[in-house]
């Protein structure tokens, strides 16, 4: 593939280190421009294993500074953008919905803009250039729950797919039409409009993936997984939003990084793939799976820490299901998930029960005083 010269976005938050780590471990011949806020889901202590190596620059900048990010692209000659920084959590959307604006929308076009401006200056313009933006299925809105005791999926399962099982006969697909319903899925579908106007209009070489809840080591603990991996340790109540039976479909982060790299270097330009496990799960059946993981693993009685499940009001305009196809991603470009739920669950309450320091470092806030002394 030769020299690359690519700005990862977001690369200090969950996604993005996983990104930036299998970047910087595959292609010791790219140079790596990890690019972050450092906001409160920004850490860098989530890359510590790569920080010191030749391939790897981390800049701290806001996506929102044009100039700051015209000049970033001009200096490093960069040829390829992996999009991934972002407000990511739909609560603090509906309390806070102008973050998600600036930065997913405005921040995104700040962004293709800088990028167009460098690469139409070039004698090559577009020619080897890549703009990848990396969304999510929220924007496809809601599915309809019509089996909620599950079916067989309509389509084959990946062989290693442990939880074969569907809510209804409905899934999104890469022509699904956009209909999102919190401020941060309707901030996300804005983003992805702009990058496939940019394509439209400028030609610019787009490519914008959608995919589908992600866990495993590193996540903020103000989402599901890791908050309540936190929480069971530490005997708190978990606070499962209604009846717990909204329904997600979990990948495996790593997982996510592995179809990023496929789809970065094969992806068809202009194209969309959907990216999921088919894995679908009722929050409260991931919470009981969650509890016998971390009761087994400390040595408790099995089962002892169920009580510890507490219903509270529902969020706000609560989407019931999200199941995604991702057929094409694995028909045109073979990409299949590695691990099964069981084993990525396992390895993922591992993590954080083996990492109490990180957990305790991020939910003390500690490592925002520390990297602020070192990044003004
Ligand atoms: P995250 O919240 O863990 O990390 C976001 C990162 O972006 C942080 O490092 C933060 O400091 C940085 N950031 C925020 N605002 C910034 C700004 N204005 N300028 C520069 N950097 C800024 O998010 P995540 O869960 O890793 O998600 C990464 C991307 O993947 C997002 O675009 C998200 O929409 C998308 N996505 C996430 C999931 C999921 O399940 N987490 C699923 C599908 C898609
Ligand atoms: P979350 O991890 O916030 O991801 P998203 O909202 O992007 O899907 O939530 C996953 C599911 O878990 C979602 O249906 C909301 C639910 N949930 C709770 O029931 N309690 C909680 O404390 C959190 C954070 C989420």
């Amino acid at each position: 593939m030769g020299k690359r010269n690519i700005v990862i976005t977001g690369g200090a938050g969950f996604i993005g280190s996983h990104v930036v780590r299998l970047f910087v471990n595959k292609y010791p011949e790219y140079r790596i421009v990890n690019l972050d806020k450092l906001t409160y889901a920004g850490n860098l202590s989530n890359l510590s294993d790569i920080e010191n190596r030749p391939n790897y620059t981390f800049v701290k900048m806001d996506i929102c500074d044009f100039d700051a990010f015209l000049q970033l692209m001009q200096r490093e000659k960069v040829d390829g953008i992996i999009h991934l920084a972002a407000e990511s959590h739909v609560d603090r959307s509906i309390k806070d919905p102008f973050t998600f604006a600036r930065t997913n929308v405005m921040g995104t076009l700040s962004l293709l803009q800088a990028a167009k401006l460098y690469w139409e200056s070039l004698p090559g313009k577009y020619k080897g250039k890549r703009f990848y933006h990396i969304s999510t299925d929220e924007v496809y809105g809601a599915l309809e729950v019509t089996h909620p005791d599950g079916i067989e999926p309509p389509f084959a399962a990946p062989a290693n797919a442990p939880h074969h099982k569907a809510y209804g006969e409905d899934f999104f697909h890469e022509t699904t039409n956009y209909n999102p319903h919190s401020p941060y899925s309707a901030s996300k579908a804005s983003s992805d409009h702009f990058v496939r106007a940019f394509h439209d209009t400028y030609g610019m070489p787009t490519i914008v993936t959608n995919c589908s809840n992600n866990y495993g080591p590193y996540q903020f603990p103000e989402k599901l997984i890791p908050l309540f991996i936190n929480n069971i340790r530490h005997r708190q109540p978990l606070p499962v939003y209604g009846k717990g039976e909204n329904i997600r479909d979990w990948l495996f982060v790593e997982d996510h990084a592995r179809a990023i790299d496929l789809i970065f270097h094969r992806g068809a330009i202009a194209g969309t793939y959907n990216i999921g496990g088919f894995n679908e799960w009722k929050n409260i059946d991931l919470v009981k799976v969650l509890i016998r993981t971390v009761d087994r693993l400390l040595g408790r009685p099995e089962g002892a820490d169920l009580d510890l499940i507490t219903h509270v009001p529902d969020r706000p305009g609560h989407d019931a299901r999200y199941a995604i196809d991702s057929s094409k991603l694995r028909k045109e470009l073979g990409w299949e998930p590695s691990l099964s739920f069981e084993d990525g669950i396992e390895k993922t309450v591992r993590w954080y029960l083996e990492n109490e320091a990180w957990m305790d470092n991020v939910t003390s806030g500690d490592y925002q005083a520390y990297y602020k002394n070192m990044y003004r």
